[in-house]
């Protein structure tokens, strides 16, 4: 009753470059996770407010429930958006001259170069979390934001174009801790930026007066 109950994707992605299967099995478990229980504190959530009221004497178990919405929710979402950016196979390394998204980074970045060393370094950022490039919709700028766990930073609106994960569990089984930048750059080199493009052009397919 009440909230959706969200169904776990399966994600056809495999024999990546420098990400192992052995990883993504594990990622997808991980992420199977998240869709789980988010479903169950919906369900919880429904429980405490069935009869269209919040007791006083439910009111913290409620709030920590609540509270614990956005992480499982920006769990599930964040890691659909991940597995959706990566190709089978592997991809191509950086856009091509001509592509929408280099456009757009070079109108927000003056270049592709300096759009991809914000978006590397907040991935080597110290901590877990994601790298995100979000295409602001309003006026089609992009920007790139470090999230702390999975929804400390999120800017409400914003379109999520590119997405990484940079726990330690999205790389842990194929390089040290310390080797983070070597999975960033493994990264790179299987983003799907056919995915990428569509999700820019999804926007541009419903455009905002000015
Ligand atoms: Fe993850």
């Amino acid at each position: 009753m009440g909230s959706k109950e969200y169904q776990a994707r399966q994600f056809n992605l495999s024999n990546l470059k420098g990400i192992s299967d052995e990883t993504l099995e594990m990622h997808f478990k991980l992420y199977e996770g998240y869709v789980k229980e988010t479903n169950k504190l919906n369900e919880k959530i429904a429980e405490f407010i069935k009869d269209a009221k919040v007791d006083q004497d439910e009111f913290a178990e409620y709030s920590e429930l609540s509270r614990r919405l956005g992480f499982e929710y920006n769990g599930m979402v964040l890691h659909e958006y991940y597995f959706d950016n990566l190709k089978t196979g592997g991809g191509t390394g950086d856009p091509t001259t001509s592509s929408t998204f280099r456009k757009a980074a070079e109108q927000s970045f003056n270049s592709y170069e300096i759009w991809k060393a914000d978006f590397v370094g907040i991935g080597k950022m110290r901590g877990v979390g994601w790298a995100i490039c979000y295409e602001n919709p309003s006026n089609g700028a992009l920007s790139n934001h470090w999230i702390s766990l999975h929804e400390t930073g999120n800017v409400a609106g914003f379109n999520p174009v590119l997405v990484m994960d940079v726990w330690e569990h999205a790389y842990i089984l194929d390089y040290k801790p310390a080797d983070r930048p070597k999975y960033i750059e493994a990264f790179f080199s299987n983003i799907d930026w056919a995915e990428v493009e569509r999700r820019l052009q999804k926007q541009k397919a419903q455009p905002k007066a000015a």
